[in-house]
């Protein structure tokens, strides 16, 4: 990928307004729909916790789905390398497709290394104020280097792997995010109630959605 993030050449194309909107949708889900975008370095437990909070809101009946970059770079991203430029076409796409759920009522939990604060901030304005919330999983490089589990630090400590995110490319931390989890010394539960904790503060959804009768 050597060109810049596309610029609209999609000309003539006008916006057909749904009649089922996202009002209707939250309405029946009995939840906000919401992007929840997790940060971190790779390996940093990003999948891991959005995965286990996406299992404890499922439980509660609400709806949702995870994008994780791994997955997503096997399908709509796999085109995409790991240059800067490619870095942000990625999150841009996976922005858009998160706008996408969250307007289909959904909770869309994102995990992405993410690497570049101007690329989660664009995403955060493509969305109303309260519909994007940044988790960071700040776990430091030398755990993730320890934990290695897909041995990628390894192969980048010996430069079989080219701008590999916190060895030979940039990871610019949050400065400014809903929460901080401590994935890197915090048992998985805790963090899981830390994020279940912060969306209910935010009113994403406010208790179980299932009735006694779906229980
Ligand atoms: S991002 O930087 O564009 O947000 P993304 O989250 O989609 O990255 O993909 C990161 C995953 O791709 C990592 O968890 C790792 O498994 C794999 N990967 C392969 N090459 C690299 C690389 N050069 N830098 C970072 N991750 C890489």
């Amino acid at each position: 990928m050597d060109k810049p993030i596309l610029s609209a050449v999609s000309t003539n194309v006008v916006w057909h307004q749904a009649t089922v909107t996202r009002v209707r949708r939250e309405a029946q889900n009995r939840h906000r729909g919401a992007i929840i975008w997790f940060t971190g370095l790779s390996g940093s437990g990003k999948s891991t916790l959005a995965h286990a909070v996406e299992e404890a809101l499922h439980q509660k009946g609400c709806r949702t789905f995870v994008l994780d970059g791994d997955n997503v770079r096997h399908g709509l991203c796999g085109d995409l390398g790991f240059s800067d430029t490619a870095r942000v076409e990625n999150i841009r796409r996976v922005g858009e497709v998160a706008k996408l759920f969250m307007e289909a009522g959904i909770i869309v939990l994102t995990a992405f290394i993410s690497p570049y604060r101007e690329d989660r901030e664009r995403v955060r304005g493509m969305v109303e104020h309260g519909d994007f919330e940044e988790i960071y999983c700040d776990t430091p490089l030398e755990v993730c280097e320890q934990r290695d589990v897909k041995g990628l630090y390894k192969k980048a400590r010996a430069g079989q792997i080219k701008e590999f995110t916190g060895i030979s490319s940039p990871y610019e931390a949050p400065e400014n995010a809903e929460l901080t989890v401590n994935t890197g010394r915090a048992e998985l539960d805790s963090c899981v109630d830390q994020v279940i904790g912060e969306l209910m503060k935010r009113g994403i959804f406010l208790h179980d959605q299932r009735t006694t009768e779906t229980r």
